[in-house]
């Protein structure tokens, strides 16, 4: 692990507003600073930055954290690389080799990636090579994406037990299912993180019965399919520099052409593209190219791809290929100059939009028109959004007005922050404990595990009592993502806590719930005519009252000292 007091050193020192304020737009407000989330596309800022709490929250997607947190999720770093970064700016020198959060998949996909290369490599993997020429790939254009061949015999459970690693281990990385190899006959595609780390695979079967055609790995800790690209690792630094990446639909379009020299590429996972993939591609350009197949799902899937990607404020040209061919077989057929030339011509989502959807009727084009105009309200960039508006109106021959009143009449509502509809008693307290967690001291001092009915709640009390610096950001490891999220939301919105604050809302919290459970209990006592138990609980009530006195005695204290001083 990095040294944890090395980590709490860069947490204190980093400011949090301005790493954000890096990638973000933020305008102060109040206490807090507030700006258009980068999680999800809105058009209100829902998204907070606390200072004084060190964390960010997003009242419309929930996400929220501290400063590592943010660098995790935005630039879809892994814990030790973005302790790194942080790091490198405040100019603090740390190893970060080692204290992946997910070390164990990792180091198992590390492996088993050199296993299946190896694979290709020797005469086991024939088929492979066999296969990779038939298809036109060559692998000395493609070191970077470490291809391989899970041979139809397997292998790879001997060669991970010889390496150390045990079955359990590859079940959990998703290798292998009920002892069984997931992976057999298939040219293997490593799927990396941003950092350059094997999160999972893609398997093309060599031959056309394997089925499925493509298997992905399975989604495992690391691995989701809607969050990452395939090819963005290998893509990101020249996507940055010319500001536009290509979007195929698959592993082979995106070699294929790769290896001819389009060096801006990436692919969805085997899914059509999300929200969260269509978001992570703004933070690198400002354009996508969509290159799909010139069938009708390509169609689909690029009509699909324009919201989305106008919806993350990136400009969409789309080339559609002719005769159903994708970009692998056009490239193979016609030469990289002419996909070249193609996509030169590459259309912008309007003209696209005009080109492919089918209009006989006035109906359909009213259809077309209303579907046109629910995009161009969703640019916010104001030029942009100007020359479309136009565009449209002269086109079709409406004016803008009239466009407007529509964009109106169908976008949606101002987003207000919700109040949480259903927040306990426990949860409000424990949120006031996170943020005046400095007086933790003292509310050791009057609270108990016990004092908390809510599972999570308990939990996390036990922790914060068994360590020191405690993160309050940091509550992954203790509470479902439910209770994370509703706990990051009071304390986004939650005041300053000071030492009278929070001994008065545990005195308030104990008074009242305490009191509640007691006296049923003592009821209930009654009822059954228990009467050794009812004086044993009406002892408890009575000390539970000497210590309501003690909490507020200790509060009144606290606020003479101060006053003396
Ligand atoms: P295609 O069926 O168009 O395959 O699927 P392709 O990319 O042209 O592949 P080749 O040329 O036949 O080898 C496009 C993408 O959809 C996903 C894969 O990511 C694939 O690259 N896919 C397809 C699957 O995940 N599973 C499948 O069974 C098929
Ligand atoms: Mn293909």
């Amino acid at each position: 692990m990095i040294e944890r007091d090395k980590i709490e050193e860069i947490k204190r020192q980093t400011d949090i507003v301005a790493l954000i304020g890096q990638y973000v737009p933020l305008k102060k407000m109040g206490r807090n600073y507030r700006g258009l989330c980068p999680f999800h596309s809105e058009k209100n800022p829902s998204f907070y930055v606390s200072p004084e709490k060190a964390i960010y929250y997003c009242f419309g997607c929930k996400k929220g954290g501290n400063a590592i947190n943010f660098l995790m999720e935005y630039e879809k770093l892994d814990f030790p690389d973005a302790i790194k970064r942080l790091a490198k700016n405040l100019g603090i020198e740390i190893d970060t080799t080692r204290g992946l959060r997910y070390k164990e998949i990792y180091e198992v996909n590390e492996e088993a990636c050199q296993f299946y290369t190896e694979c290709l490599s020797k005469d086991i993997g024939r088929r492979g090579q066999d296969y990779l020429t038939r298809r036109k790939l060559s692998l000395d254009k493609l070191g970077d994406f470490r291809l391989g061949y899970a041979p139809a015999s397997g292998g790879l459970v001997a060669y991970m037990r010889q390496k150390g690693f045990s079955v359990e281990r590859l079940q959990k990385a998703g290798l292998i299912s009920t002892s069984r190899e997931i992976f057999r006959d298939r040219l293997m595609f490593p799927i990396f993180n941003l950092s350059g780390r094997v999160i999972g695979f893609g398997g093309r079967g060599i031959d056309d019965y394997i089925q499925p055609k493509y298997l992905n790995s399975p989604e495992t800790p690391i691995f989701k399919k809607g969050d990452g690209l395939y090819g963005l690792y290998q893509s990101k630094e020249r996507a940055r520099v010319k500001g536009e990446v290509i979007l195929v639909e698959g592993y082979f379009d995106l070699l294929s052409i790769y290896q001819h020299g389009f060096d801006s590429i990436c692919a969805p996972l085997g899914t059509s593209l999300t929200e969260r993939q269509a978001m992570l591609l703004a933070r690198f350009v400002k354009k996508v190219l969509i290159l799909f197949d010139g069938d009708l799902s390509g169609i689909k899937a690029a009509l699909r791809a324009i919201g989305l990607l106008i919806d993350a404020q990136v400009d969409v040209h789309v080339v559609l290929l002719p005769d159903n061919s994708d970009p692998d077989s056009y490239i193979n057929a016609h030469g990289a100059t002419a996909l070249r030339a193609l996509l030169g011509k590459a259309t912008d989502f309007f003209h696209f939009y005009k080109s492919v959807v089918k209009v006989e009727s006035l109906e359909q084009e009213i259809a077309l028109i209303k579907d046109l105009i629910q995009i161009i309200a969703r640019i916010q960039d104001p030029i942009r959004y100007d020359r479309y508006l136009k565009y449209v109106s002269r086109v079709f021959g409406i004016e803008i007005a009239t466009i407007e009143k529509e964009m109106g009449k169908t976008s949606p509502a101002p987003e207000k922050i919700p109040r949480d509809p259903k927040v306990s008693q426990e949860e409000k307290l424990m949120a006031m404990i996170l943020i005046g967690y400095e007086h933790f001291s003292l509310v050791k001092k009057y609270l108990h595990p016990n004092d908390f009915a809510e599972e999570g709640i308990k939990r996390l009390f036990k922790r914060l009592i068994k360590e020191q610096n405690f993160d309050i950001a940091d509550l992954s490891d203790v509470v479902d993502e439910h209770l994370r999220e509703k706990l990051l939301s009071i304390i986004m919105r939650g005041e300053p806590v000071s030492r009278e604050s929070i001994l008065e809302a545990i005195r308030t919290y104990k008074g009242r719930v305490e009191k509640a459970r007691l006296m049923q209990k003592i009821n209930e006592a009654a009822k059954r005519g228990d009467e050794e138990a009812r004086q044993l609980l009406n002892r408890e009530l009575d000390a539970l009252k000497r210590e309501l006195l003690n909490i507020h005695v200790e509060s009144a204290r606290k606020t003479e000292n101060v006053r003396s001083e």
